[in-house]
């Protein structure tokens, strides 16, 4: 078969659509023809040589992808040859073939192409996983949104709404706002332009946000910290802006605030299988009555995977960049 490889670290350039060896499907897992891979963030820095895939997984990007079952390895059950799925992957999704742990593999949702749903899993999986999991985001609740437009950030703006809760969001440019507010944020603040910990008070009446989704870290920890209400939940699960940060834990202490982080790559498969029969059982409804919908930016073959990294790296895209493969 055919994948994108890397055979070095480097920029788009490096990466190459090469022949490579079939994947077999181990004990529970399935075989996966893959239609379509959303492109992730994670798979730029694995470009760069700064996320190795967990040991054990495929060398080759996409963390996620949607096709069709074509063998299954031993011992799986409820699962068939020429189902359509879609599938929360820790690597390997760039490719014409994929084995897949049955524990990861969602049904594509009825009403959506594969295409569509090949954009689904990883900001599904992951908002569902910290926002509603870990912060436990309630119906009245504020949720701030780090980078809305974002792949992760237009899934947190719809499941944020759909729950019932009050959705801000933060971006890089009134295009990009503008988008957001399509998705339903009620509260659009450009990060540019102003400070959103003010901006966010002056919206919430100087209450703040219950629950932050960040991708920025440590360049954010203090400002998201002032920024969230009473009782309030901070999870971060981006490090764009640096690792190493410092809180004031006074202003933590006196909202009696949480901060969490979490990685969903590398996570045992018993954790993520959960994750996802949470998701097949609360969002795949959603999806299925139209009320959450892939956001898809643009859709380009996959063996022009560099010019994808390309769009996402200078940050063109709302939503999600996929490759047909
Ligand atoms: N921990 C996990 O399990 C997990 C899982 C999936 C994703 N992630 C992380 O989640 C983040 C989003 O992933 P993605 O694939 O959805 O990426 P993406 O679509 O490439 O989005 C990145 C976003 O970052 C925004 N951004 C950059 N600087 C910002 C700032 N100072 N303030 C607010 N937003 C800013 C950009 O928005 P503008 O253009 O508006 O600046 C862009 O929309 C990444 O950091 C990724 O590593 C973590």
């Amino acid at each position: 078969m055919y994948a994108i490889t890397i055979p070095e670290p480097g920029g788009p350039e490096v990466l190459a659509w090469a022949e490579v060896p079939d994947p077999v499907p181990a004990a529970g897992e399935v075989l996966v023809e893959v239609v379509a891979s959303a492109v992730n963030r994670a798979d730029l820095l694995q470009r760069q040589g700064f996320y190795d895939p967990p040991p054990g997984s495929s060398p080759y990007p996409g963390l996620e992808c949607a096709g069709r079952i074509v063998a299954l390895g031993p011992g799986v059950a409820g699962w068939a040859v020429g189902d359509e799925v879609c599938a929360l992957l820790s690597g390997g999704g760039h490719a014409q073939r994929v084995a897949v742990p049955a524990g990861q593999l969602l049904p594509v949702p009825k009403g959506l192409s594969p295409i569509e749903a090949a954009a689904l899993p990883e900001a599904v999986c992951t908002v569902w996983s910290n926002v509603f999991q870990v912060a436990h985001l309630r119906p009245g609740e504020t949720l701030l949104v780090q980078g809305g437009a974002s792949g992760i950030g237009t899934m947190a703006i719809q499941l944020g709404k759909a729950v019932g809760a009050r959705v801000a969001v933060t971006a890089g440019s009134a295009a990009k706002l503008a988008r957001c507010a399509e998705l339903g944020a009620d509260i659009t603040i450009d990060y540019r332009e102003q400070d959103f910990v003010a901006a966010l008070r002056e919206a919430t009446d100087g209450a703040g946000a219950d629950v932050i989704l960040d991708i920025i870290g440590a360049k954010y920890l203090q400002r998201n910290v002032d920024a969230l209400a009473v009782n309030g939940r901070l999870v971060i699960i981006g490090l764009q802006g640096g690792v190493k940060g410092e809180i004031n834990l006074n202003t933590l202490l006196r909202k009696r605030a949480a901060v969490a982080a979490t990685n969903l790559r590398g996570r045992p498969l018993g954790e993520k299988a959960a994750i996802v029969a949470a998701v097949r059982e609360h969002v795949w409804p959603l999806v299925e009555s139209g009320v959450v919908k892939p956001v898809i930016d643009r859709v380009l073959p996959m063996a022009d995977a560099g010019a994808a990294h390309q769009v996402v790296e200078a940050g063109e895209q709302v939503g999600k960049v996929v490759l047909q493969a």
